[in-house]
């Protein structure tokens, strides 16, 4: 974390709009009513290629439930994203098995989800967050599979 200069962290009860918030300011849902501004701009008028494109360069989003495609592998969760953006795949890889080796699971690259434990799979959408280096990463409960060390780091 100490690469971002900005920590804001959403606590509430089970149910009380945490995901829902997360949701609305990348997009991914629109507020009945209201305003969310980032760096001064009203991201809600933006139209729908200006969305797809704040979505895409802007904002890294780590799921509460992974939100992860079972039928590639984990390294392939990981830099496919990437794919629509860089046109190098040799590089993006080599982006992913670095940032698959910082998340302890180099081992685990070529595997599927079915074949990975629930905190592997959340430690691999971590890793696809992060892999994007992106200004603003949105975090819903990114630490609740995850024991205490794994959690910390
Ligand atoms: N698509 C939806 N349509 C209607 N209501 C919804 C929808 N998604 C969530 N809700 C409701 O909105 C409220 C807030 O849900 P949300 O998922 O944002 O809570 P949360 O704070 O993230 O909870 P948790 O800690 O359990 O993840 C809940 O009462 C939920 O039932
Ligand atoms: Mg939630």
């Amino acid at each position: 974390m100490e690469r971002y200069d900005v920590v804001i962290i959403g606590a509430g009860p089970s149910g009380s709009g945490k995901s829902t918030t997360f949701h609305q300011i990348s997009l991914l849902d629109n507020p009945t009513s209201g305003k969310i501004k980032i760096s001064g701009k009203d991201i809600i008028k933006l139209d729908d290629n200006e969305k797809s494109d704040f979505r895409l360069k802007k904002i890294g989003y780590i799921f509460q439930h992974y939100e992860l495609l079972p039928e590639l592998t984990a390294i392939e969760n990981i830099y496919l994203p990437l794919m629509v953006e860089r046109g190098n795949l040799n590089e993006i890889k080599e982006q992913a098995e670095k940032i698959l080796n910082e998340m302890g699971l180099i081992k685990r690259k070529d595997h599927y989800l079915s074949e990975l434990s629930g905190g592997e799979q959340q430690r691999i959408s971590i890793a696809r967050a992060l892999v994007k280096e992106p200004e603003l990463i949105l975090a819903d409960e990114p630490t609740a599979n995850l024991d205490s060390v794994a959690g910390k780091k």
